[in-house]
C-alpha cells in the first residue's frame, strides 16, 4: 500500500481533506502499532509516531464530528494477537498523557486545580518516578495465588502470559498477607547488559536480534513457549494496581511501599514532591543518572499522591487526569564518554569516534558518536570559532548526545561541572593508528589524513567496501563482512577492486574452493560469482562514484558522467588538466597554479555542480601511481556504459534540487533518484537554501522541519508521481 504523510497546517485543511487524512492516519498508525506491539519491530521512530498521533488529534479537535470509530486516539496499544487466551481487564489499563516540556508540566498542575476547583496557590503533593521503557503487565492474585498475568493489549482486553510470567524471578507466585483480590501492575523490562548479551547470543545462533531492550523484553514475554522466556533475563517493577478488594493505602507513595512489603520490586528512585519545582528538580536528577542505570527509562512519571484526589480526578478515555509522563527528549540524552577511538576512512581521514556508556535515545541504543575532527574535540569549528562555548571534550566527561532520524549521533554539549581529575585530555594522533604512516593536515583542512593511500590497509579495505556498496557496484553477497574476510584471506585475497573480478578464476586454481569453506557452500559461492559477473557492465556515473575519490559523491559522479559521456573522454580530460601544462613542475603550489590555467581544467570546473575541490581530487587520484594502476587494472575487466545528458527541456524538474525523506511506498530511493535525474533534477541528501522541493514519505522528521523553516515546497510521493507523469 503506498503510504503518504503530509505535514500540512491544520488551519488550512478543508473538511473533505481532513476526512481523507484521518482515514490515512488511522491506517498508518494501525500499521505502526502492529509493527511495534505485535511484531516487536518498530517501523517508525517514537518521535515520528508521536508526531503522527498529534497531527491526528489536531485534525479531530478541528473536526470533532469526523472522529472515526477506529480513531488512533481511542487506543493505547494493539488488539491482542492469537495464541494466548484473552483477558478482559476489569479496570482498564490506561496509558499516560505526555508532557514534552516544562510548560506542559505547569499546565498539568493548573488543569488539576481547575478541575478540582482549587485556588491556584493550593499545595499539591506528587510522586515522581522513572518511566520504565518496557512492556506493561497486570498480575492478578486471588487469595495470594498468581492466577493470571495480562498484557495491556488495547487497554481493555489483553493476553494471558501467566506461564511466562511464572518464569520471571521478580514476580512472586504467591503472596502472604495480601488483599484477597489484588491486581499489581508494572513494567517488564530487560537490563541493558542482559540485552547486549542476548543479542550477541542470538547472533551466534543466527537468530533475530532486537533493536533495543524494550523490544527484546516484549519479544521475550510473548513467547508461546515459556521455556524460551525462562532463558531470557526479564525483570519487573511494580508501580500501579488495578482491582483490589481492600485499599493498599491512602497515598500513591504508601501503596508503593506496601507493594514493596509484599515482595515486589519497586523503583528506588521514586520521590515524594511538594511542588512543580520539586518535580522538575527530580526530573533533572533522574535525567542525569539515566546512563548509569542498567535499564532504559524514557521519562519521569508524576502522579498525584493523595488517592482521594486521584479518585475525584478520574480518567479520560485512555489516560488518567492525575498523572502525566514528562518525557525525555527523543533526540538528546546525557551519558558518559568512556573512550575516544580513531577510525581511518577510505580517503585516509582520521575520524575520532566517541565510545559512550550506552543510552537509548528515541528507541535506538546509542553507544558511539562522531567527534568529527581534532578541532571539534578541542572546542572550535573549522573557522577557529568556539563551539560549546569553547569547552573541550575529554575522556571521562559527561556529554550530551544528540541523535535525530538517521543522522549519526553527535555530542551536543559537555558538563564541565561533573568533570573530575580522572578525565583525560585527548591527544590527537599524528600517525595513522592503522599503518603508522604520518597523518597530516593540509592547509585549511580540519581533517588529519594518513598519507599512505592504498598501502594503508584501513584505507584499502574502506575503499573496497565503498566499491561494492549499493550505490556503487552493488555486488550482492559481497558486503562489509566479506570484504574484511577476503582482504585478510591468504588463499583468495581481494586487495583492490580488480581482484574481485578475478575471484572466480583464482578460486578454481585453489585446492579448497570457496564453496567448500565454512559459512559458504555451493549456492552462496555460485551466487557471488554470478553477482560479480553481472557487475562487469557498469554505467559511467556509477563507475566514477565507485572509485571512492574524495569529494565525489553520487551527484558529482553523475554531473561528470553526463558531461563527459564516456570513460575515454573523462580520463583524457583529467590527464590533460594534470599533465600537459604542469609537466616537469614539481613544486605543488606552482603545479596547481599552472593546472588551473589550462583549458582542460576550465572544462572540468565549468561543469555545473563541479568546482575546484572536485577537480583537484580527480587530478590527485589519477596522478597517484598506485591508484592509477589500480584503476587501469579494474577497467580491463569492465564494459562501461556511456551516459547521455537527459533531454529535460520540458520537465518541471529540470535543474531543480530535490530531497527525498521518509519511507517511499511506490519505489526504492534509488529508483526515485534515477527518475528525478532523468527529468533533469539533482537529488541531494540534505535540505538547504538550495533545495527546491522536498518529497516526504512516512517517518520523515527533521528534514521536514528544516524545509518548513526555509519555506521550501513539500509534497507527498503520490503528488510527486502525478507531476512526474505530467512533465
Ligand atoms: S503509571 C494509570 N508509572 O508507560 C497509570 N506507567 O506511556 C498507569 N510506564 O502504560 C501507568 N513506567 O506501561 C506508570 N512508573 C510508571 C511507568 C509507567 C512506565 C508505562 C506504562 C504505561 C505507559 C504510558
Amino acid at each position: 500500500m503506498p503510504r503518504r504523510t503530509q505535514f500540512r497546517d491544520v488551519s488550512e485543511i478543508t473538511e473533505h481533506e481532513a476526512q481523507a487524512e484521518l482515514i490515512h492516519l488511522a491506517n498508518v498508525l494501525k500499521a505502526a502499532n502492529i509493527a511495534y506491539f505485535e511484531n516487536d519491530a518498530p517501523e517508525i521512530t517514537d518521535a515520528d509516531y508521536d508526531e503522527l498521533r498529534r497531527y491526528n488529534k489536531s485534525l479531530e479537535d478541528k473536526f470533532p464530528h469526523l472522529k472515526r470509530m477506529d480513531s488512533p486516539s481511542n487506543s493505547v496499544g494493539s488488539s491482542p494477537t492469537n495464541g494466548f487466551i484473552k483477558i478482559h481487564h476489569t479496570i482498564p489499563m490506561l496509558s499516560l498523557e505526555n508532557a514534552s516540556d516544562i510548560i506542559d508540566v505547569w499546565k498539568f498542575e493548573a488543569s488539576i486545580k481547575k478541575y478540582l476547583g482549587l485556588c491556584p496557590d493550593t499545595r499539591l503533593y506528587y510522586t515522581a518516578e522513572p518511566k520504565i521503557d518496557g512492556v506493561s503487565l497486570s498480575l492478578r492474585y486471588e487469595k495470594g495465588q498468581l492466577v493470571h498475568a495480562a498484557t495491556r493489549g488495547d487497554g481493555r482486553v489483553g493476553e494471558n502470559v501467566a506461564a511466562n510470567a511464572r518464569c520471571i524471578a521478580d514476580i512472586p507466585q504467591y503472596l502472604t498477607e495480601s488483599p484477597d483480590t489484588l491486581e499489581v501492575r508494572g513494567e517488564i523490562y530487560m537490563s541493558r547488559s542482559d540485552f547486549t548479551a542476548l543479542n550477541s547470543r542470538q547472533l551466534q545462533l543466527g537468530q533475530r536480534t532486537f533493536a533495543n531492550p524494550r523490544n527484546a523484553a516484549a519479544g521475550s514475554l510473548r513467547q508461546l513457549n515459556p521455556e524460551i522466556t525462562r532463558t531470557r533475563p526479564l525483570h519487573f517493577f511494580a508501580y500501579a494496581w488495578g482491582e483490589v478488594s481492600e485499599p493498599l493505602g491512602t497515598t500513591q507513595y504508601a501503596c508503593i511501599q506496601r507493594l514493596k512489603t509484599l515482595r515486589f520490586q519497586t523503583n528506588p528512585l521514586i520521590h515524594l514532591c511538594q511542588s512543580v519545582d520539586d518535580l522538575l528538580a527530580h526530573y533533572e536528577k533522574i535525567e542525569m543518572q539515566r546512563a548509569t542505570l542498567d535499564y532504559d527509562i524514557d521519562g519521569v512519571v508524576y502522579k498525584i499522591n493523595d488517592l482521594a484526589l486521584q479518585e475525584r480526578l478520574g480518567s479520560r478515555s485512555t489516560t488518567p487526569r492525575w498523572a502525566i509522563a514528562h518525557k525525555f527528549s527523543a533526540e538528546m540524552a546525557w551519558t558518559y564518554l568512556q573512550d575516544i577511538d580513531i577510525q581511518v576512512g577510505r580517503t585516509g581521514a582520521l575520524s575520532p569516534v566517541a565510545r559512550l556508556a550506552p543510552v537509548t535515545v528515541g528507541g535506538v541504543v546509542v553507544s558511539n558518536a562522531t567527534l568529527h575532527n581534532e578541532d571539534y574535540i578541542a572546542g572550535y569549528d573549522s573557522n577557529k570559532k568556539p563551539i560549546r562555548a569553547g569547552k573541550d571534550i575529554r575522556i571521562g566527561d559527561w556529554v550530551q548526545v544528540y541523535r535525530a532520524g538517521d543522522v549519526i549521533p553527535k555530542i551536543a554539549d559537555v558538563d564541565v561541572v561533573r568533570r573530575t581529575s580522572q578525565s583525560k585530555v585527548f591527544k590527537f594522533p599524528k600517525q595513522c593508528p592503522e599503518c603508522g604512516s604520518n597523518a597530516i593536515r593540509e592547509e585549511n583542512d580540519s581533517v588529519r589524513r594518513c598519507v599512505a593511500g592504498l598501502t594503508c590497509p584501513a584505507q584499502a579495505v574502506e575503499k573496497l567496501k565503498h566499491f561494492v556498496s549499493k550505490a556503487a557496484f552493488d555486488i550482492v553477497g559481497l558486503g562489509d563482512k566479506q570484504i574484511e574476510m577476503f582482504y585478510r584471506d591468504e588463499h583468495l585475497p581481494i586487495h583492490e577492486p580488480a581482484d574481485i573480478f578475478s575471484l572466480s578464476s583464482r578460486d578454481k586454481k585453489n585446492a579448497t574452493g570457496l564453496a567448500d569453506r565454512d559459512g559458504w557452500g555451493q549456492k552462496s559461492a555460485k551466487n557471488l560469482f554470478s553477482a560479480i559477473d553481472s557487475a562487469r557492465v557498469i554505467s559511467l556515473n556509477r563507475l566514477i562514484f565507485s572509485l571512492g575519490i574524495r569529494n565525489i559523491g553520487e551527484v558529482a559522479a553523475m554531473d561528470l558522467a553526463r558531461h563527459f559521456g564516456n570513460w575515454d573522454n573523462f580520463v583524457r580530460t583529467i590527464d590533460q588538466a594534470a599533465n600537459e601544462p604542469a609537466a616537469g613542475i614539481n613544486n605543488q603550489r606552482e603545479r596547481r597554479k599552472v593546472i588551473s590555467d589550462s583549458p582542460a581544467w576550465s572544462e572540468i570546473t565549468n561543469i555545473d555542480g563541479i568546482g575546484d575541490t572536485v577537480a583537484t581530487a580527480l587530478i590527485n587520484s589519477f596522478t597517484q601511481d598506485a591508484e592509477r594502476m589500480s584503476i587501469e587494472r579494474l577497467l580491463a575487466n569492465l564494459s562501461v556504459e556511456d551516459v547521455t545528458a537527459p533531454n529535460s527541456y520540458n520537465s518541471a524538474f529540470a535543474n531543480k534540487t530535490l530531497v527525498f525523506t521518509g519511507t517511499l511506498g511506490r519505489m526504492t530511493r534509488a529508483e526515485a533518484k534515477a527518475r528525478a535525474e532523468s527529468h533533469g533534477a539533482k537529488v541531494s541528501g540534505s535540505v538547504s537554501t538550495r533545495t527546491d522541493l522536498v518529497i516526504a514519505g512516512p517517518g520523515a522528521g527533521s528534514k521536514i522541519r528544516k524545509a518548513k523553516e526555509l519555506g521550501i515546497q513539500i509534497m507527498s510521493e503520490d503528488e510527486w508521481c502525478v507531476l512526474l507523469e505530467n512533465s
